[in-house]
């Protein structure tokens, strides 16, 4: 039988680069991480998303994605969900190393360090794929430089999807680079909604009912000493946008640095 072609369909343009998947990992149905290589010239902050697409597609579709790997590394790392008749990502759940993608050369967003005026703790909430722009930031040195502690919470419906972010915490604990640096300074606070797993609920009602706090001992949210920033649904957004501008939290921007910043996380 003959192989099916991947190749390029369509000139590639200018303004993109097609780089070369490295490796894949399924993580359950719904979600699987790629890492791909790097182009040389792409400068990104860390937590900023890319547009990217596949060549062999009928027509080249362009979805953003959140660069889940840190800004010096020599590859890019991606996070994604997979949806059966997804434009982009019924395709993009079938690669397999060596295949090419396309990127858009502009990064862009706002759940970047800059965007943030300083602060001792700084709180990354995310559900699903949302966790992703987190992943880049946890690695970047400059998150440790800028706060004292980190606390990073991940809610999804099911256990198995909670796997990606036990390893990125797991794992920056050997990471040559920045593991001594993130010592006893990253918390990770997950939970899931739709199975049973020792704990259970949203953020929002984690945050509410004061259990986050008591899980962890830790004060309470304060825009005094805290930073939080925000990525995952639409409506997961909203709801913790509000609850943590009912605490005094301020929505900062690149031109104007305040006390928190959101994100939706752009996938489908
Ligand atoms: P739930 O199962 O109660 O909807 P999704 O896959 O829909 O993006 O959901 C990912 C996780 O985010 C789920 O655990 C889901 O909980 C939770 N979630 C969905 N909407 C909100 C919201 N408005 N506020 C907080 N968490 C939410």
């Amino acid at each position: 039988s003959v192989a099916e072609d991947r190749s390029p369909k369509f000139p590639i343009p200018a303004n993109v680069y097609a780089e070369k998947i490295v490796s894949v990992t399924h993580y359950t149905d719904h979600l699987f991480s790629f890492r791909v290589t790097r182009p040389q010239s792409l400068r990104f902050r860390s937590g900023e998303f890319v547009m990217i697409g596949l060549p062999n597609a009928e027509k080249p579709v362009y979805r953003a994605y959140s660069i889940a790997s840190p800004s010096w590394d020599e590859e890019l790392e991606f996070f994604s969900i997979k949806v059966p008749d997804g434009p982009l990502t019924s395709e993009l759940q079938k690669i397999q190393p060596g295949d090419t993608l396309l990127l858009r050369q502009k990064t862009t967003g706002t759940l970047v360090l800059d965007a943030l005026t300083p602060g001792k703790r700084l709180f990354m909430i995310s559900t699903g794929t949302g966790i992703a722009p987190f992943a880049s930031l946890l690695r970047d040195p400059d998150t440790y430089e800028r706060y004292e502690q980190v606390i990073l919470t991940h809610t999804c419906r099911e256990v198995a999807e909670l796997k990606y972010g036990q390893e990125l915490v797991a794992d920056l604990a050997n990471d040559p680079l920045i593991g001594e640096l993130t010592h006893g300074r990253v918390t990770l606070y997950n939970s899931t909604t739709r199975e049973e797993s020792p704990r259970m609920g949203r953020i929002t009602a984690l945050i509410d009912s004061g259990k986050l706090y008591t899980d962890l001992g830790i004060a309470p949210l304060n825009p005094e000493t805290d930073r939080v920033m925000i990525c995952g649904s639409m409506h997961m957004l909203k709801d913790v946008k509000e609850l943590v501008e009912s605490r005094g939290f301020e929505e900062g921007s690149l031109n104007h640095p305040n006390t928190f910043v959101v994100e939706r996380a752009f996938v489908g």
